[in-house]
């Protein structure tokens, strides 16, 4: 069931002496927010992941906002994507050190800039993946990592489609270009990252067979670009996508739920097929063997993640061209499907685990 909530951020009351963990707090030198905007100042804030466990380890924490630094800016949060990420960092999947802040993608406007920032002015509207960080009001950030936003595009698309949509960026362009024509698989297209895929794709002329569960979630992905929809758990996707390729099966998949699709994902590959993993949202796929790959039919496989893939200021940038142009002409439209306030945080990652979400999750200072 998709659930859709929009709440009001409820006014920062403080916890006494608790810090954040990758946010600096300084004693004294808070810097001044520069009051460009008509939108009630919010008392900064952060949701802090206090420990690796469920959504109740966050809590809110009061944050004294350092001066930029040289190469740094400062800015206030209008809008923070979530991603399934976020959820294996909390739960401990992905090691961090806690207590920590966590999220990796967001859109906000430029308050204050540190020595020899070079092309950003204050009031600028901004939008950046990096990795945690994210989960608060206000942040200080990398100049290098910042990407200013274009006036079609809103700041909670903008939020929504740094990680997703540069995701789907680098797997259509870099690990399978697909042919005009071609057709491909994808599973869990009416996620954040399918939703997105399915429009790009069609956009560049590709069949792409979708997998989701439940009928509601086929519908979505089949309006987003997909040719086929297969319920995955109402149908066998493998004999699905063997009938609609008439026995030939598909030259790549995008596969993001992991250990429970991993085999079928690669019996639907023909010969020199590549089965692209970007995630795990089902578990972590462990019973593989390279000798698989070729009992397969030469198979290939990788295992890509984003962050390679924007390491360098000018990848940031060409990739971030070509999502937002994708963005402004209307090809890709980012479908904010659930609003949460930021201090509901626990309430998003609740719906995200549990598979209630559709498309893109933002959260709202
Ligand atoms: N490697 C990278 O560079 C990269 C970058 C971005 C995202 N990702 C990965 O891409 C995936 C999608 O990310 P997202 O943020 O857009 O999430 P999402 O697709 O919106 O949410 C995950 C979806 O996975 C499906 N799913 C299947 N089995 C599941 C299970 N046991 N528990 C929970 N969900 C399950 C659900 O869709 P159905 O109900 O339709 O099955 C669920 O809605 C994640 O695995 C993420 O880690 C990887």
């Amino acid at each position: 069931m998709v659930r859709k909530t929009t709440k009001k951020t409820a006014a920062a009351k403080p916890a006494k002496k608790a810090k954040p963990a990758n946010q600096k707090v300084a004693a004294k030198t808070s810097t001044k927010v520069a009051a460009k905007t008509t939108e009630k100042p919010v008392a900064p804030y952060a949701m802090v992941a206090e420990k690796a466990g469920g959504p109740s380890v966050f809590k809110k924490v009061p944050l004294e906002l350092p001066k930029p630094k040289k190469g740094e800016v400062l800015i206030r949060h209008t809008a923070i994507g979530i991603n399934f990420l976020d959820v294996y960092q909390r739960t401990g999947l992905y090691p961090l050190e806690f207590p920590t802040t966590l999220g990796n993608e967001g859109a906000g406007v430029v308050e204050a800039l540190g020595a020899g920032v070079k092309g950003l002015k204050v009031g600028d509207r901004v939008a950046y993946v990096v990795n945690g960080g994210a989960y608060a009001s206000h942040r200080i950030i990398a100049a290098d990592r910042l990407v200013k936003i274009p006036p079609k595009v809103s700041d909670a698309e903008a939020a929504a489609a740094m990680l997703k949509g540069l995701t789907v960026q680098y797997l259509v362009n870099d690990c399978y270009k697909p042919k005009k024509g071609e057709t491909v698989l994808f599973q869990a297209a009416a996620g954040g990252v399918g939703l997105i895929a399915g429009q790009w794709l069609k956009a560049i002329g590709v069949n792409a067979i979708g997998t989701a569960g439940g009928a509601a979630k086929c519908k979505l992905a089949k309006a987003s670009g997909y040719t086929q929809v297969i319920d995955y758990r109402a149908k066998d996707f493998v004999a699905e996508v063997k009938r609609l390729t008439k026995g030939k099966g598909v030259p790549a998949v995008y596969d993001s739920v992991g250990k429970d699709t991993f085999p079928g994902s690669l019996q639907v590959l023909r010969k020199f097929g590549i089965y692209v993993l970007f995630g795990q949202s089902s578990g972590v796929v462990t019973d593989f063997k390279l000798s698989d790959l070729a009992a397969g039919g030469s198979l290939f496989v990788t295992r890509p993640t984003l962050f390679h893939f924007i390491a360098e200021r000018t990848d940031l940038e060409r990739r971030a061209r070509q999502l937002f142009s994708m963005m402004s002409s209307g090809k890709v439209k980012i479908k904010v499907n659930q609003t949460f306030a930021l201090s509901d945080v626990a309430k998003a990652h609740k719906a995200l685990e549990a598979r209630q979400t559709t498309g893109q999750t933002v959260l709202i200072p």
